[in-house]
């Protein structure tokens, strides 16, 4: 059987909750017939609790973009599992470029994130990503080598069917992005799948790595099509449900035909 291809979206600092509603209820009108692929969209905080209610979680997750890695106690503005909890969320993301790279996220820090996440029986998307300069230095493998040894550190076998990845290249994301070439992203993916595999051994290998940086629908297919790739997480051109309903249809027809 094909595998299982995942298509989601971080929705970042847009959208409020009535467009964040509008918009789910439209993406899963309209994406509820797909077989055989995982929906998640990842709204912004105060949105959440409508987000949650808005969708059949059959069709899409749905997810925070960050979270503190303790119960509760002295850590203003921050917001805990057990509240995100609370709000029926499937899904946590850790490490998104703009929280290591804006807000100065450490690899230690998502590590903490990352088991907080897990304990709390959440999908756990840790993002991973070198730098333009980390690029030009040669050392991408050696970067994402070390987001993962650090960022999964302790997660017990039990709970990798609960791991995601994404890789996401910081010189690749936002309006100033370069999507990355297909041929450089499968080359990441596979170094990152076999660091996953000298961590976990086989365990590992339903770990899905999603591939996002500016995809679009003029690269959409030739990203999905590779072998180590098994999704796309999307952002700008996620954010129009049908927009977003085109690329994937028209993604799960390349990888369709792919051979
Ligand atoms: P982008 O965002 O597709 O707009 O580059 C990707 C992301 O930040 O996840």
């Amino acid at each position: 059987m094909a595998k299982k291809l995942y298509f989601g979206s971080n929705l970042k600092m847009y959208k409020n909750t009535a467009d964040t509603v509008a918009y789910l209820k439209a993406l899963e009108e309209k994406t509820k017939d797909i077989p055989n692929i995982q929906m998640f969209i990842i709204p912004s905080y105060t949105t959440l609790e409508r987000a949650s209610q808005a969708v059949d979680h059959n069709n899409i997750l749905i997810g925070a973009q960050n979270m503190c890695w303790e119960d509760q106690g002295q850590f203003t503005g921050e917001i805990s599992p057990l509240m995100l909890k609370e709000l029926g969320l499937d899904l946590v993301m850790i490490g998104h470029s703009e929280r290591r790279h804006v807000f100065g996220e450490t690899d230690v820090e998502e590590n903490k994130k990352v088991l907080a996440s897990l304990k709390h029986g959440f999908k756990t998307l840790l993002c991973i990503g070198e730098t333009a300069e980390e690029k030009n230095f040669g050392i991408s493998v050696e970067v994402l080598r070390t987001q993962l040894k650090v960022g999964l550190h302790g997660v017990e076998e039990k709970d990798l069917d609960k791991v995601w990845v994404a890789y996401e290249p910081v010189w690749s994301i936002g309006v100033n992005g370069t999507p990355a070439k297909a041929d450089y992203a499968e080359e990441m993916h596979k170094e990152i799948k076999k660091c996953l595999n000298e961590l976990f051994g086989k365990a590992s290998k339903n770990i899905p790595v999603l591939y996002g940086g500016s995809v679009n629908p003029t690269n959409a297919d030739e990203l999905i099509v590779q072998k180590h790739i098994d999704g796309l997480f999307t952002g700008r051109a996620a954010w129009d449900a049908e927009k977003f309903d085109l690329l994937i249809r028209q993604a799960l027809k390349a990888y369709a035909n792919k051979d």
